[in-house]
């Protein structure tokens, strides 16, 4: 087989077979397909598309061209959880351990993130001495005595996908359908979970700008999901303005807290529900949507929830005192209000220029060396709707550097807009697709 043939055959628009895309993958892999001649497959696939048969077929390729966690140790279901990632995402901080307490298990490798605020992990580590690097043993029997543990990426997953991200991201070819659910699909698969519940985000602090492409990616992974034999349901959900209030690595984490306390902003805490209603369902403890919120409610409302991240904190090293006193979590030496300049309702607020603010003040990395300062970030305190004054509150930042917070003051000022008349506040959950 030739990869010069197996290009112009996707050029003229037919469709590849297994073996084809399979020799493709592996050979890529390995280093015996240039990188020119896969730029050129993926612009031909970018122009021709592919059909559902060679999308899934890649999709597997990928996820088996590495290592594939291996979860048969754990007992029950498992069920993952996948955010397509936004500012104000602190989503897995707090409905893990709600999940958890209501007999889920979670156990999921993760890395550093790279983007505007730190990933889980970078999250995490605010606990002082929370650490990820533990052994497979360790997470493991983790994960069965208290239902779960996350994991530094030991192993390599999917690295066909890695090799071929990276250069469509230099290429011009991300941004086809394809390419990206078979993407994401086969990291989540070579992740090893029964069930995947994905949280896919629209709106300007989103991935997928428009909400119609945030459902075909949607609906797409679905199908791979469905294909590769995992329960895989699809929550499409607003990133058109930041995710409860606060943005920046530890006020996540305090918002998150605050979240399993039952006192989390309304938007944060029903996007909590509704996910974790889903992975209930999935994980087979909850027959219908209705148990499944009631469960949550309770180990909310007695205590257990918050309980069970004190637990899963300690069980890896972090100081579980934090949780019950989150004023140990690191503190940024400078706490201003932004005020606003303008009166009127808000309008919009661009949720992308929110996370650049929130990294010019140190609170994601630029690039894999980058060292994140987890005290950074804003707390919001008008979002989109509500009506404020000159002179009010918008926000408060948190900063570490006089230069540092003036220009991230200056760019946040300019991502709201305002308008004379009343504004609704948009819809949280767009839609579900199972
Ligand atoms: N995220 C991914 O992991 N892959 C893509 O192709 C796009 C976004």
């Amino acid at each position: 087989m030739r990869m010069y043939d197996l290009i112009m055959k996707k050029r003229n628009g037919f469709a590849l077979d297994q073996e084809e895309i399979a020799f493709m993958i592996t050979e890529y892999t390995a280093g015996r397909i240039p990188d020119y001649q896969m730029s050129a497959m993926m612009m031909a696939i970018y122009f021709q598309g592919m059909t559902e048969e060679e999308t899934a077929v890649l999709t597997m390729a990928m996820a088996n061209s590495g290592e594939m966690l291996d979860l048969s140790g754990i007992e029950g279901i498992k069920v993952d959880k996948h955010s397509t990632g936004g500012v104000g995402d602190k989503t897995s901080i707090a409905l893990t351990p709600m999940v958890a307490a209501c007999g889920i298990k979670i156990a999921k490798m993760s890395g550093k993130g790279l983007g505007h605020t730190g990933g889980t992990i970078d999250k995490l580590e605010s606990f002082a001495g929370f650490s990820t690097e533990i052994t497979s043993e360790h997470f493991i029997s983790q994960v069965n005595r208290i239902g779960v543990s996350i994991m530094g990426q030991t192993l390599d997953l999917a690295p066909a996908d890695k090799k071929l991200y990276a250069l469509r991201d230099v290429t011009a070819t991300v941004d086809n359908m394809s390419l990206i659910a078979s993407s994401i699909m086969s990291k989540k698969l070579a992740a090893g979970a029964d069930a995947i519940i994905l949280d896919v985000k629209t709106g300007s602090g989103a991935f997928m700008k428009k909400e119609e492409d945030a459902f075909a990616l949607a609906k797409e992974m679905v199908k791979l999901g469905k294909h590769a034999g995992r329960k895989t349901t699809a929550i499409v959900s607003d990133m058109d303005q930041p995710l409860g209030f606060a943005v920046g690595n530890a006020l996540e984490v305090k918002e998150a807290i605050e979240t399993l306390k039952g006192n989390g902003p309304k938007d944060f805490t029903e996007l909590c529900m509704t996910l974790g209603a889903h992975m209930l369902i999935a994980g087979e403890k909850a027959e219908n949507m209705e148990q499944a919120r009631k469960m949550l409610k309770e180990v909310i409302e007695d205590g257990r929830a918050l309980a069970k991240l004190a637990e899963f904190v300690e069980a890896q090293g972090g100081d579980r005192e934090f949780v019950y006193q989150p004023s140990k979590l690191p503190q940024a030496a400078l706490v201003e209000e932004i005020l606003s300049e303008q009166e009127g309702y808000i309008e919009k607020i661009t949720c992308d220029e929110i996370g650049i603010c929130s990294l010019i003040l140190g609170g994601g990395r630029e690039t894999k060396e980058s060292q994140i300062d987890l005290a950074v970030g804003f707390i919001l305190h008008k979002k989109v709707g509500d009506h404020v004054k000159v002179g009010e509150a918008l926000a408060t930042i948190h900063a570490n550097d006089r230069d540092k917070l003036n220009t991230a003051k200056e760019r946040f000022l300019k991502a709201y807009t305002f308008c004379k008349q009343p504004v609704p506040s948009g819809k949280l959950i767009k839609g579900i697709i199972s």
